[in-house]
């Protein structure tokens, strides 16, 4: 087990973009009077994720100061696939046929896994080490972890994720 906390931080990004993706495979895979009930699961968790990037830890690196022009672009990236993802996660939740729901998740999928991929690079940790002090990634992570257990916890199957990320976390 890791005890580095850029190490530990970017595990567990690994661990919550993972459960959602496999989350909208299975959307896809399920039977269209499941798909809906799971679809709509997916949309919120993943707005969740989000609302916690977008509060706690992007504005959290942008606090730090010790931000790269290519940091602060990438942040920038990181914005504009929020914004596509948030309006496609809308509009699932929204989604009243299974065909709609479909169409949807395909696209979630697809812009969720070329976001992610850039994401994970950009917070690898030896990059992360660049952005943010020891001090202030702790209470990034401090915040972060208040917030997600907050946000899981209002969730179906929500819980057991943060009981996952928790597990991973301490290296299980
Ligand atoms: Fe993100
Ligand atoms: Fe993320």
């Amino acid at each position: 087990m890791s005890d580095d906390q850029y190490v530990l931080q970017h595990q567990g990004l690994l661990v919550i973009h993972g459960a959602i993706a496999d989350g909208l495979r299975a959307v896809l895979a399920a039977p269209p009077d499941q798909a809906m009930d799971l679809a709509r699961r997916m949309g919120a968790m993943l707005l969740a994720h989000h609302t916690l990037e977008d509060t706690i830890l992007f504005p959290g690196l942008r606090r730090a100061s010790r931000l790269k022009s290519t940091d602060v672009a990438f942040l920038a990236s990181c914005d504009r696939a929020h914004k596509d993802l948030h309006r496609l996660c809308d509009d699932l939740l929204a989604a009243t046929s299974a065909a709609v729901v479909t169409g949807l998740t395909r696209d979630t999928l697809a812009l969720l896994t070329s976001h992610v991929a850039e994401e994970e690079a950009g917070l690898a940790p030896d990059r992360l080490r660049t952005m943010v002090t020891i001090e202030e990634l702790v209470e990034i992570g401090q915040s972060a972890e208040r917030m997600r257990d907050e946000l899981l916890a209002r969730q179906p199957g929500g819980p057991a994720l943060r009981d996952e990320v928790h597990a991973k976390q301490r290296g299980g």
